[in-house]
């Protein structure tokens, strides 16, 4: 049977990779850090990626043919004021991670992020397109995404923008689920309406994931959804499909609030290549979001 390890199991994707992973018959790693998780049909293990010993000790142990690395420090402002601790997990972790694949010939799948971009297009990036991150988690991720591309050839760099989707392994929010909860106790949401992207359903993107890795595909993919919308719009879609009031949603620019770190206008990214190399079209957030009010309480 084919082995798969998921590094950031306890994280919102990770816990769908693990769930797409199984689901394709393969033998399945999960690797949580601070939260302990159990994971259905699948072993889990710790492992910290800074940590280069036990990254490859953990590893070597499991013996996986692909790696998929979703950890990381996801918070853009924590980064912005904590740059050593962002370019430790990020950039020295995803090295570790690229090496001890190397010592053990696995194929290694990195998350990354549209942030690697600074927005000024105006309109959709594609993967040729040379990135000029803004802030310190988008400069770390993309030096995760060229540590794993100069690793090995056969690597893989995914692409993906504001996940979304329910959290069923820990109480962590995403930008839909905090929207879903703000609206649901009655307070008011102030939403950017300068800030465009691409929001991207966590299940489905785990899907994706899979099927790049299995197409043999190598190099750099965008894999968020196919919509380029703005924070704000997105919100008023969320109160649309929940039935939720829309009214407490306020729009806001980006230039009123204080955030710590810079984010781009516009950082949508073009999904037609994906699209194209796996003969499947990616999820708008019209259909994640009625797939997430159908699947609402069921574990
Ligand atoms: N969230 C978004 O909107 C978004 C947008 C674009 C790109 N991305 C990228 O997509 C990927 C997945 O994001 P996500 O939202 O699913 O992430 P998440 O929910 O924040 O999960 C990240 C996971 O990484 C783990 N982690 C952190 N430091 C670690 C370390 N030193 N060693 C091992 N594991 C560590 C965390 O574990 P603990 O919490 O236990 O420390 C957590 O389980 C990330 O690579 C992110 O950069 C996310």
């Amino acid at each position: 049977m084919r082995r798969i390890a998921v590094i950031g199991a306890g994280g919102l994707l990770g816990q769908y990779v693990v769930k797409e992973a199984v689901k394709g018959g393969y033998e399945v790693l999960g690797t949580f850090h601070n939260l302990p998780v159990l994971l259905p049909s699948s072993q889990t293990e710790f492992m910290d990626i800074t940590e280069p010993d036990q990254t490859v000790g953990v590893l070597r142990s499991f013996m996986p043919d692909s790696v998929i690395l979703t950890a990381a420090l996801t918070n853009v402002d924590l980064c912005e004021g904590n740059p050593s601790e962002a370019w430790r997990v990020n950039a020295e972790g995803t090295l570790n991670v690229a090496q001890a694949c190397r010592e053990i010939d696995a194929k290694l799948l990195y998350v990354s992020t549209d942030y690697v971009f600074g927005g000024s297009k105006g309109t959709g990036y594609f993967e040729f397109e040379s990135p000029d991150p803004l802030n310190i988690y988008a400069q770390t991720k993309l030096e995760g995404e060229r540590l794993t591309l100069d690793s090995s050839k056969g690597n893989l760099v995914c692409r993906v923008s504001v996940l979304y989707g329910w959290n069923r392994v820990s109480e962590k929010k995403n930008f839909v689920t905090w929207i879903i909860d703000s609206l649901r106790s009655g307070r008011e949401l102030l939403l950017f309406d300068d800030q465009i992207a691409s929001p991207t359903y966590a299940p489905h993107c785990a899907q994706i994931l899979m099927k790049l890795l299995e197409s043999r595909s190598k190099g750099v993919y965008h894999t968020s959804g196919p919509d380029c919308i703005s924070r704000y719009d997105i919100g008023l879609k969320v109160a649309r499909s929940f039935d939720l009031d829309r009214s407490l949603i306020r729009r806001v620019a980006t230039a009123e609030m204080e955030l710590p770190a810079r984010r781009p206008r516009c950082s949508c990214l073009d999904v037609k290549k994906t699209e194209a190399e796996i003969n499947m079209k990616m999820l708008s957030l019209e259909e994640g979001l009625e797939e997430m009010r159908l699947a609402e309480g069921k574990g």
